[in-house]
């Protein structure tokens, strides 16, 4: 394999699409939800989020192995009355259930001005900010948790009790301006970036990890070995991570992260807030631009070269690879071909 091989070739994300797509269908999953689990992959790495992107076709192939996914189920809508419901994602692919979900939310706020939905017997459901950049569009405040399998120490402690359980808001822009994501894991590194960087042998970031018996450690392996991530901001994000058990875990009937039962999947909440309810949209919007026309003024501090507001990241990366292509690394290539010829497609 050639050194720009191993750094990442571009490719057009239509064209990884297509093949996970084909991949997806290939163990058994209807066109119309393989399109959709694809399509969420893609424009993961489209926002920049190689983590959530396309180096999931493995893991998700070896999901539906296991009998985790169940590939052809589908999500099913149950009212809970007024503004609340609950979606049933009957162990099918977590995005389109995530989707269903985002749709029933938005609706519910159009309707009565807010909307909560939560989403149990779900996999994973990626990137919560795709759903978050929907409701923004919408002309909608969203606020999404999910809860996660156990990896993450409490504050204080060094055993995994808590997800990495990301949390994601977001808010409407006028037409043409990034939305306003905020969405990250409120472990201090995503699993998934931890998994990229101990695939291709680099360190932790120091206080992200601590090993089994509780020593801080930038010791990828040591996560694997037993260790536990830790929560970002210390009390701060240890507080959101708990409030995430509670808010998804509990509300969808998943339970908490740290019970010994606890499933594969991500228990979900997504609260939809129709801003037009409290002020005129466009009152909204003009202030939000206002706020980033002063944000990006601000002068900038040492290190830094310029102020972007949250989303506006995953907005540029978008746009540029869009027209550039996405970069796939040389051993998520190699794993996504490797699948493909098993399951007697043509790799790309
Ligand atoms: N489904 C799951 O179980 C699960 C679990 C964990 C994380 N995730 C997803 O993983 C993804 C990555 O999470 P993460 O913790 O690595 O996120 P991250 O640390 O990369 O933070 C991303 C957020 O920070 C903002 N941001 C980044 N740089 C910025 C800058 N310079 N200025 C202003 N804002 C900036 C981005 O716009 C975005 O809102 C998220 O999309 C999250 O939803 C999913």
């Amino acid at each position: 394999m050639s050194e720009a091989a191993e750094r990442g070739v571009r490719y057009k994300g239509p064209d990884l699409k297509r093949l996970g797509q084909a991949i997806l269908e290939a163990v058994g999953t209807p066109e119309d939800l393989a399109a959709i689990v694809a399509g969420s992959l893609v424009d993961a790495n489209l926002a920049g989020h190689d983590s959530h992107g396309v180096i999931r076709l493995t893991s998700y192939v070896a999901g539906v192995r296991s009998g985790q996914v169940q590939p052809g189920a589908r999500a099913v809508v149950e009212s809970l009355g007024d503004a609340c419901a609950r979606v049933d994602g009957a162990w099918g692919w977590g995005q389109p259930a995530a989707h269903i979900a985002t749709d029933t939310a938005s609706k519910l706020a159009r309707a009565n001005g807010v909307g909560l939905v939560t989403v149990g017997r779900c996999n994973h459901i990626g990137r919560l900010g795709e759903y978050i950049e929907d409701l923004s569009r919408a002309g909608q405040i969203g606020l999404m948790t999910c809860n996660s399998p156990p990896a993450v120490a409490p504050y204080g402690g060094y055993t995994r009790l808590l997800g990495t359980n990301p949390i994601a808001w977001g808010a409407p822009r006028s037409p043409g301006k990034p939305p306003i994501v905020v969405d990250f894991a409120t472990a201090s590194i995503a699993e998934g970036k931890l998994r990229i960087a101990h695939a291709n042998g680099s360190k932790a970031p120091l206080g992200a990890v601590v090993d089994k018996s509780g020593q801080p450690t930038t010791d990828t392996a040591a996560f694997y070995d037993g260790g536990a991530l830790t929560t970002f901001g210390g009390h701060k994000g240890f507080g959101l991570s708990v409030m995430a058990e509670l808010m998804a875990g509990m509300l969808s009937g998943t339970g908490l992260s740290s019970d010994p039962d606890y499933s594969n999947g991500n228990g979900t909440m997504l609260l939809a807030i129709d801003v037009g309810r409290f002020l005129p949209a466009s009152d909204f919007m003009e202030q939000a631009d206002a706020l980033e026309g002063r944000l990006h003024a601000a002068p900038t501090a040492a290190g830094f070269d310029a102020i972007q507001m949250p989303g506006e990241p995953e907005w540029r990366s978008r746009a540029e690879r869009t027209s550039e292509g996405i970069p796939v690394a040389g051993a998520t290539l190699r794993a996504i071909n490797d699948l493909a010829q098993e399951l007697g497609l043509s790799p790309i």
